[in-house]
């Protein structure tokens, strides 16, 4: 379902565009840049209407977090949020809109250390599996941009997408580092420093299981050595 045309979307978008990086090619040059400050380079896929980023941004002072999101009028609430909430960061969170698949143009090889999707669109029909965020196309993708041992971190409430993503993960040859089918009712760290995100709230509220793994990157042997 599309979401519903935000009133004065572009205006809204403008008061808040300090938190936007306009021309994402320019991270090209350095990631850090719109930040001014050196930090880890993390990077949020399908960030909706930004409570996660916002959340995790808020107890990260030692990361950079970029957000992206390919619906303009889902990411001004993104940033209408991050402006609300100005003052409880560091000012260490900016917001891409933009579609995953451009990623190679925005972002240097190796310079991103962790990536976070969180409740991607499982588009269930099988041919549309491309078009998953964890379908080893954009794995690959991902490999290119993650520094060496880079992590991707992913939640899901949909069993199926999991399943999906847990074989394209294996196929890939990336390493599942930990994982769960239920992280709601883990008791180790991870779960302790779990940000909750708008649909994790709403599915689990209805009961559903939520799903996660954290998979390390490893360079390719085939990939030259830099
Ligand atoms: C199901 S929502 C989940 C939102 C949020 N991550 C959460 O957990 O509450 C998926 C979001 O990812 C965005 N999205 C889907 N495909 C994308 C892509 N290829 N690039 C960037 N954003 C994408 C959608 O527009 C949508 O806002």
């Amino acid at each position: 379902m599309r979401p519903r045309k935000k009133k004065h979307g572009s205006e809204r978008i403008l008061a808040c565009s300090r938190f936007l990086i306009e021309d994402p090619r320019s991270l090209m040059d350095d990631p850090c840049a719109p930040f001014g400050k050196k930090r880890p380079i993390h990077l949020e896929i399908g960030c909706g209407k930004g409570s996660f980023a916002t959340g995790l941004s808020s107890v990260r002072s030692d990361i950079n977090l970029i957000a992206m999101e390919k619906i303009s009028d889902v990411a001004v609430t993104a940033l209408e949020r991050t402006a609300q909430s100005e003052n409880e960061r560091d000012d260490n969170l900016r917001f891409i809109i933009g579609d995953a698949k451009l990623l190679p143009e925005f972002f240097p090889e190796h310079s991103i250390d962790t990536i976070y999707i969180n409740f991607c669109d499982p588009w269930p029909k099988k041919g549309h599996a491309k078009r998953r965020l964890t379908h080893r196309g954009f794995l690959e993708i991902y490999r290119k941009l993650l520094r060496e041992d880079g992590m991707l971190i992913f939640k899901t409430d949909n069993a199926g997408l999991f399943d999906f993503s847990m074989e394209e993960f294996a196929e890939s040859g990336l390493e599942i580092v930990w994982h769960t089918r239920d992280l709601h009712s883990e008791t180790n760290e991870i779960a302790k420093n779990n940000i909750v995100t708008e649909y994790e709230r709403n599915f689990s509220s209805k009961g559903f299981n939520i799903c996660s793994a954290h998979v390390r990157f490893t360079k390719k042997e085939n990939e030259n050595a830099e």
